[in-house]
């Protein structure tokens, strides 16, 4: 049963700030402004919670335009300078390249894609490669509005799990380093979620940034 406080502020919002009734003791009565505040903070913090209610699924091919839409908003431009930039020649950057790019049920070339959603909209992308023992997270972006709600976490423990079925000893990434030595802002999200560093290299992917770029890889044992 919905609390009291909750229908009073359900009703509240429904007479459109109307004066508000509270049946009480059977009994009529106004409700003090506090009171109702109280009702109404209540309601918000639900409909925040049902909103943070996220599942990780298999991504399909419905959900490319929701793909298209995180990708293009976890991160900006000028963030990623000398760390990689946008890859304009990437097919999650447009929704018409994406679906020609897609392989039903949820690959793109040798990746497997999940997302994470929540009030039906997807909100976050994983991308897994499998690599012999080895599960590599090729990518991972939460929308902006979204990030630092525990979604990225959800996303990692629910590849993590897929590993774990395959029969994987460890899950890999790799993150960058600019040419300051600044690592890339996502290295405090793996750390936090068990991930430590291995080495660090150049290859082709960092020489494409440019000179001094490296590659931090980083790896959790299961
Ligand atoms: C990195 C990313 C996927 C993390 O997803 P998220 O949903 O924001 O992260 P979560 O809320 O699940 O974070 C889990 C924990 O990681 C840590 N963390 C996450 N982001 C952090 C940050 N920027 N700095 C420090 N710690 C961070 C925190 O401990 C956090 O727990 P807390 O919020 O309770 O403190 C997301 O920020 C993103 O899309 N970034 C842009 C794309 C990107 O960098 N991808 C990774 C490429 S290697």
């Amino acid at each position: 049963m919905p609390s009291t406080a909750f229908l009073t502020a359900f009703i509240g919002l429904r007479s459109s700030l109307r004066p508000i009734a509270f049946y009480h003791d059977n009994r009529l009565e106004p409700i003090p402004f506090a009171k109702w505040l109280c009702g109404l903070r209540h309601l918000m913090n639900k409909m925040h919670d049902n909103d943070s209610t996220t599942i990780v699924r298999a991504a399909t091919r419905e959900d490319i335009p929701g793909i298209v839409t995180v990708m293009k908003s976890s991160v900006t431009e000028e963030e990623v300078v000398g760390f990689g930039g946008m890859n304009s020649e990437s097919p999650f950057r447009d929704a018409m390249a994406l679906s020609v790019a897609w392989l039903d049920p949820n690959r793109v070339g040798p990746e497997e894609l999940f997302v994470a959603q929540a009030s039906g909209r997807v909100v976050g992308v994983v991308a897994m490669e499998e690599r012999d023992l080895e599960l590599e997270i090729v990518d991972i972006d939460v929308a902006r509005a979204h990030q630092r709600k525990g979604i990225g976490k959800s996303l990692v423990q629910f590849i993590e799990g897929r590993a774990r079925v395959l029969g994987k000893r460890a899950v890999t990434l790799g993150t960058s380093r600019n040419a300051e030595g600044v690592p890339w802002k996502s290295l405090p999200f793996w750390q936090a979620l068990g991930y430590a560093i291995t080495h660090e290299e150049e290859n082709a992917w960092t020489l494409s940034i440019g000179p001094g770029a490296r590659e931090i890889r980083m790896r959790k044992e299961l």
